[in-house]
């Protein structure tokens, strides 16, 4: 699917509430490094200065000053962080300035490979058991094979 999230800032009106807006948006984790996540634009009689001010945890974002445009410049990772919470600010020639935030929820992608909790698994039957028997452990109990899997929901199916 394709998204495309224009968010509009208002810097010439003098009265705005200071309070800032909130955006947010959505990007899977396992999008190409140069993703687009969004892009910023300030209403201003003169051209506008974009800038990531706070909340670009490991400088995993980057935004174009005069675009407005804010793309991934590093490896995304849900299980390393799956929210981001960027303060944007806009600042004309004027000298006014104005912040947005964004927030940029990664979507989790199964990426991570199940892991076994032993490495070796051994059971026992007797070779005239009937179809559907249940394979025993040396304890004389069920053998369950057991995998973690650290990605989250459904991805984490094993
Ligand atoms: C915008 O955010 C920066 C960084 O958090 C802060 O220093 C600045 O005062 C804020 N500006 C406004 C207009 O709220």
């Amino acid at each position: 699917s394709i998204s495309f999230h224009i968010w509009l800032l208002i810097l010439n009106i003098p009265h705005l509430p200071s309070s800032p807006v909130e955006y947010s948006t959505e990007i899977s984790e396992s999008a190409s490094i140069g993703s687009f996540v969004g892009m910023v634009t300030a209403y201003s009689l003169s051209s506008v200065v974009y800038e990531i001010k706070d909340g670009n945890i490991g400088d995993v974002f980057a935004i174009n000053p005069n675009s407005g445009v804010i793309v991934s410049q590093k490896a995304l990772d849900f299980e390393t962080l799956p929210v981001y919470t960027l303060t944007v600010q806009g600042t004309n020639m004027a000298g006014l300035s104005t912040n947005a935030t964004v927030l940029i929820h990664l979507r989790d992608e199964n990426d991570n490979i199940p892991i076994f909790m032993q490495s070796e698994y051994t059971g026992l039957i007797s070779e005239s058991a009937s179809v559907n028997s249940v394979v025993l452990t040396d304890k004389n109990v069920p053998l369950v094979i057991r995998a973690t899997d650290a990605d989250k929901e459904s991805n984490a199916f094993v």
